[in-house]
């Protein structure tokens, strides 16, 4: 059978991702020659994890070209808590460090929880510390989550206005699932958190203007899932074997979804691909998380 082409519009991570860190480097450049500023951001990666090398260079560099002060501390498998924590003490003191990243996840050795609350609120641009968490729960401004924030770029850009729409969200973590459900009750939706224990969970899905697919599991959201013309917006980044036999015989795989987007893809209104969508937005978003933390610092703003 001809494959079909997808009839649902592509939010193109790419694109708005570009545009958000052209801004930010812009702002860097107002700072720097207003202020004297230069926003800094200290990347912390403890461990050899080939995924997390891969973001963690990539957060250097976007950051480097943003005109940041950007350090990278790239610590052995075997360091203990105490050697972490000191680190993050120093970087908490560091009057040129503005924003703090531990790259997770952390070796199992460690204390990731006692890790993240460690880290200063006001320099945690990653906004997993519980009192920037509660400040999201609370409707007060705080640093929030990069990729909830970053959604929600891809939302607005896409639909206007979110006031009123009803929106799903699969998935209850700290890190992407409670935050970005946090972020559309703000924007005025209609929310639901749905999770492994929901009851007939395509029906609820199914009722959502905008689902937010944050499970970690590939392909897991069929088209029948789907209204037709909702908006899809999906963070999964899953890696499987090629669905070619000789690929995946071979031991190569790819990225995908947690949403099966051929499906989706020809009923959903609009759809961010995987890769391509979400993901990109993520470092964009930590970017200007760090100068929204260096104004703050600085008493800008
Ligand atoms: N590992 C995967 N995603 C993230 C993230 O958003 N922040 C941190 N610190 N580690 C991650």
């Amino acid at each position: 059978m001809a494959e079909l082409a997808p009839t649902a519009e592509l939010i193109d991570g790419k694109v708005y991702a570009e545009r958000l860190r052209a801004r930010v480097a812009e702002e860097v450049a107002q700072l720097r020659r207003d202020h004297g500023l230069q926003p800094g951001l200290a990347v912390v990666l403890v461990g050899e994890d080939p995924a997390s090398q891969i973001y963690v260079k990539s957060k250097g560099e976007h950051s480097l070209a943003a005109g940041m002060h950007s350090v990278t501390h790239r610590l052995p498998h075997d360091t203990d808590q105490d050697e972490l924590l000191k680190l993050v003490a120093d970087l908490n003191a560091d009057p040129l460090i503005h924003g703090i990243l531990v790259q997770l996840p952390l070796p199992k050795h460690l204390d990731e929880k006692a890790v993240l609350a460690a880290i200063s609120p006001d320099k945690d641009v990653d906004g997993l510390h519980v009192v920037n968490a509660g400040r999201l729960a609370s409707g007060l401004p705080g640093l929030y989550p990069c990729t909830p924030l970053g959604s929600m770029i891809l939302l607005r850009e896409t639909l206007g206005d979110l006031t009123g729409k009803r929106a799903v969200v699969v998935g209850r973590s700290v890190l992407v699932g409670r935050p970005i459900a946090q972020l559309l009750l703000q924007a005025d939706c209609t929310v639901t958190i749905a999770h492994s224990r929901t009851k007939d969970l395509p029906a609820v899905c199914r009722e959502a203007d905008i689902l937010v697919a944050a499970v970690g599991r590939p392909r897991m959201i069929r088209g029948d899932w789907i209204k037709p013309g909702a908006t899809v917006i999906d963070v999964g980044i899953n890696r499987v074997p090629f669905d070619d036999p000789q690929k995946a015989a071979a031991g190569r795989t790819k990225v995908v979804g947690d949403v099966h987007f051929k499906e989706a893809s020809q009923v959903a209104g609009a759809i961010t691909p995987v890769p391509g969508g979400v993901g990109l937005m993520t470092v964009a978003v930590l970017l200007q998380n760090t100068v929204t933390a260096a104004r703050r610092l600085a008493g800008l703003e």
